[in-house]
């Protein structure tokens, strides 16, 4: 992941270096949101990231998707990025996989959906619903370490390979990283597959069902 950072860096430098710059004292790391600069409320976070234009993703967008639920949320959920039904209501998780990721939380844990946060790697659909690429996952994620700086979730549940490849850092993948209990300094990360895969694999479910359970116990130990 430090490569690919690198990687971007460079392109970011390139870039600059075609608009004619000879010399830039401006980090690539500048063209980011800065969290310290971000507000410290959700609501003024969210108007923010509905005016932000940092990526090529606002250009095709219809609707910002900021994320949804309970600002106080012990249980926060992150997706991957909004497709087509989020970017036309502006909600996430509201298509097919958010239908199965509705059942989970009702089903299997037990609680509402209003009682948990939902949020996602990038707030802007990607054309096509692609997977979105490093450059946009990056500018983007401050808005979603905010959120989770504000909302202070017990529990983290990252849905597939891409939300835990850009929360984390870390590009192990899915299959050997889902159902572990990872112990960060202010939150337990545990991954699972992201509904639309469980959607194409119905056969993986009972994997996701036994993530789901391990996380229901450790909220009823943690209160
Ligand atoms: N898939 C995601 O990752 N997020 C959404 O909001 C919807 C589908």
């Amino acid at each position: 992941m430090k490569n690919l950072h690198n990687a971007l860096q460079l392109k970011q430098l390139y870039l600059l270096k075609q608009m004619g710059y000879r010399y830039t004292d401006i980090k690539p790391s500048d063209l980011e949101p800065d969290p310290a600069q971000l507000p410290n409320d959700l609501e003024n976070l969210r108007k923010m990231v509905e005016k932000c234009h940092l990526c090529d993703l606002s250009k095709s967008r219809h609707k910002v998707v900021f994320g949804e639920g309970n600002p106080h949320a012990k249980l926060m959920f992150v997706g991957e990025g909004p497709g087509a039904t989020e970017d036309s209501t502006g909600r996430p998780f509201v298509g097919r996989a958010g239908e199965l990721l509705t059942r989970m939380i009702e089903n299997v844990l037990y609680l509402r959906r209003e009682q948990v946060y939902i949020a996602n790697i990038v707030k802007c659909r990607p054309p096509g619903n692609r997977v979105p690429t490093p450059t946009e996952a990056f500018t983007c994620r401050p808005y979603l370490l905010k959120q989770i700086e504000l909302i202070r979730p017990k529990i983290i549940m990252t849905l597939g390979a891409t939300a835990y490849r850009y929360l984390t850092n870390d590009e192990t993948p899915i299959s050997r990283v889902r159902g572990h209990i990872i112990h960060t300094d202010n939150y337990l990360l545990v991954p699972t597959f992201h509904p639309s895969y469980l959607l194409r694999n119905p056969s993986a479910k009972k994997e996701a069902w036994a993530d789901l359970l391990k996380v229901k116990e450790l909220l009823e130990k943690r209160g």
